[in-house]
């Protein structure tokens, strides 16, 4: 067994990015946002990358929680809607994001096989604090790593540095799991084994590195970490 540690980014991997703007959208005064949340969902999670990417390439960095305030102005003028108790709403699900149904029991199965686990999230503190609380996850990881340590945003090598500074294992010792392809993609170039949830069946993306193992959902994880 060469793997020691199983490293998860957060948002879209644990955590369901789509659930904020679903389940407002299933509440009663929100029959606006019932027509458009699909878009409403990808506009808001694509320019929250865009400017956390944008921030790290000009040294403009600020917390996580501001770009995720500042994709949803977007993505909220883009989709026609303006309410600021929505945007209050949008926000605050947002802080407590729901996971992805077979996350628990993952984690539980990796612990009692001897994996130290951890995320490694642009998440600020409070914000991954929140979801895991609300997630009930608190219990199944040994760290929780916040950017917020170095000060820039993925896909900065000195974040996936953090990892073996903070977990005290090597480079090639950890299985970093993350459901967006540029952030498996630049987590091998920085040279963890990697794999992709590619829930969406996208495309893969187009970068000088590949990840390692494509996967549809995180239920194969435990037995593909023994396995390496
Ligand atoms: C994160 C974003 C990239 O959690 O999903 O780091």
């Amino acid at each position: 067994m060469n793997i020691k540690a199983c490293v998860f980014d957060a948002y879209g991997t644990l955590f369901d990015v789509a659930a904020a703007a679903r389940e407002a959208a299933a509440e009663p005064g929100n029959e606006a946002l019932a027509e458009v949340w699909p878009k409403l969902a990808a506009d808001w999670r694509l320019k929250q990358l865009q400017y956390s990417w944008l921030r790290a390439v000009t040294g403009a960095h600020t917390g996580f929680w501001q770009v995720t305030q500042d994709g949803l102005d977007w993505a909220m003028e883009a989709s026609g809607l303006e309410d600021a108790a929505l945007r209050e709403r949008l926000l605050a699900l947002y802080f407590e994001l729901s996971a992805y149904p077979e996350v628990p029991g993952m984690l539980a199965t990796l612990k009692s096989e001897g994996f130290a686990t951890a995320i490694l999230s642009n998440g600020s503190p409070d914000m991954l604090d929140g979801a895991v609380q609300s997630a009930g996850l608190a219990e199944f990881l040994d760290d929780v790593i916040s950017v917020e340590d170095v000060g820039v945003f993925k896909p900065h090598a000195s974040v996936y540095r953090l990892v073996p500074e903070r977990m005290g294992v090597a480079v090639d010792e950890v299985l970093f799991v993350s459901s967006n392809g540029w952030d498996a993609a630049c987590a091998k170039g920085f040279g963890f084994v990697t794999a992709w949830v590619n829930r969406a069946g996208e495309p893969v993306d187009r970068l000088p590195w590949t990840p390692d193992h494509i996967l549809t959902d995180l239920s194969p994880i435990p037995d593909l970490t023994k396995g390496l």
